[in-house]
C-alpha cells in the first residue's frame, strides 16, 4: 500500500491528479488537506471512493492536524498555490510559504519523496511576482536538498471553461523558437507526470 499527502488536492489540478493516480494503483491511499475539505463537485469516480481522504484544514497550522495524517506517508505532493494574489506579499504566502510546510511535513513524518508544482507563466499583469514567487520556492526546495521533483507546467487546461480561450494562444507561443515551455498541458496529462516522478 502506498500512502500520499497532497496539499491543496481538492483543487484543479488535485481532484484530476487524485482520479489518475487511483485508477492506476488500486492500493493507493490519498490524504488531501485543504481549508474547505471534500470539494462539493466531484467526479463519479472520486464520489464514493473511500481511499481518499479529505481533510479541511489550514496547512499552516501544522500541529493542528498533524496527527491525523498516516504515520508512514511515502511521497508528499504540494498542490497550494496561486496566479492570481493580490499584492506580492500574497503571492509569497500562497506559492512560497506552502514549501516549508511541505518540508516540516518531510522532515517530522520523514517522507522521503516530494513533488511540487512551479510554473512558467503567470496572468497579465501579474506575471512577473507569480515568477519571482515560484522562483524563490524553487530555490528553498533546492537548498533543502530534498528528493522533491519540480514540475513546470504553463497554462493548464481540460474540463474548465475559463482557460479554453487561452489555449490556442498558448500553443502558438509554445511554438516560436525557445519557447517551448510555454505550451499548454491537458490537466490530465500533468497528472500523469505528477504521478511518474512521484513513483520514480
Ligand atoms: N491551473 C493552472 O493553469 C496552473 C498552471 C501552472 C501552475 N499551476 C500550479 O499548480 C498548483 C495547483 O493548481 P490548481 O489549478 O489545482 O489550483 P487550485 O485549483 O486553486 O487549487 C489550490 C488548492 O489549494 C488549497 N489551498 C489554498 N490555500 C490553502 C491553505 N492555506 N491550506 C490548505 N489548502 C489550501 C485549495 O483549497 P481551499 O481553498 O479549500 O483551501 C485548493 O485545494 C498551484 O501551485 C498552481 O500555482 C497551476
Amino acid at each position: 500500500m502506498k500512502n500520499v499527502i497532497v496539499l491543496g488536492g481538492s483543487g484543479y489540478v488535485g481532484t484530476h491528479l487524485a482520479e489518475v493516480w487511483l485508477k492506476q494503483d488500486p492500493k493507493l491511499e490519498i490524504c488531501s488537506i485543504s481549508r474547505h475539505g471534500r470539494p462539493q463537485k466531484l467526479s463519479s469516480y472520486l464520489e464514493n471512493n473511500d481511499q481518499i481522504q479529505w481533510l479541511s484544514e489550514d496547512i499552516f497550522d501544522i500541529d493542528s492536524y498533524i496527527t491525523k495524517l498516516p504515520t508512514k506517508v511515502d511521497t508528499i505532493v504540494n498542490l497550494v498555490g496561486t496566479a492570481d494574489a493580490k499584492s506580492t506579499e500574497l503571492f509569497m504566502k500562497i506559492n512560497v510559504e506552502p514549501v516549508k510546510i511541505m518540508i516540516e511535513l518531510m522532515d517530522r513524518l520523514s517522507i522521503p519523496k516530494g513533488c511540487f508544482i512551479s510554473g512558467v507563466i503567470g496572468m497579465p499583469f501579474k506575471n512577473k511576482p507569480f515568477i519571482a514567487s515560484k522562483q524563490k520556492a524553487e530555490t528553498l526546495i533546492r537548498e533543502s536538498r530534498k528528493n522533491i521533483s519540480i514540475i513546470k507546467p504553463s497554462l493548464v487546461y481540460g474540463d474548465k471553461p475559463e482557460v479554453a480561450a487561452m489555449v490556442p494562444f498558448m500553443k502558438l507561443m509554445g511554438k516560436l523558437p525557445g519557447k517551448s515551455n510555454y505550451k499548454p498541458i491537458q490537466v490530465n496529462q500533468l497528472a500523469q507526470e505528477i504521478v511518474e516522478v512521484c513513483n520514480k
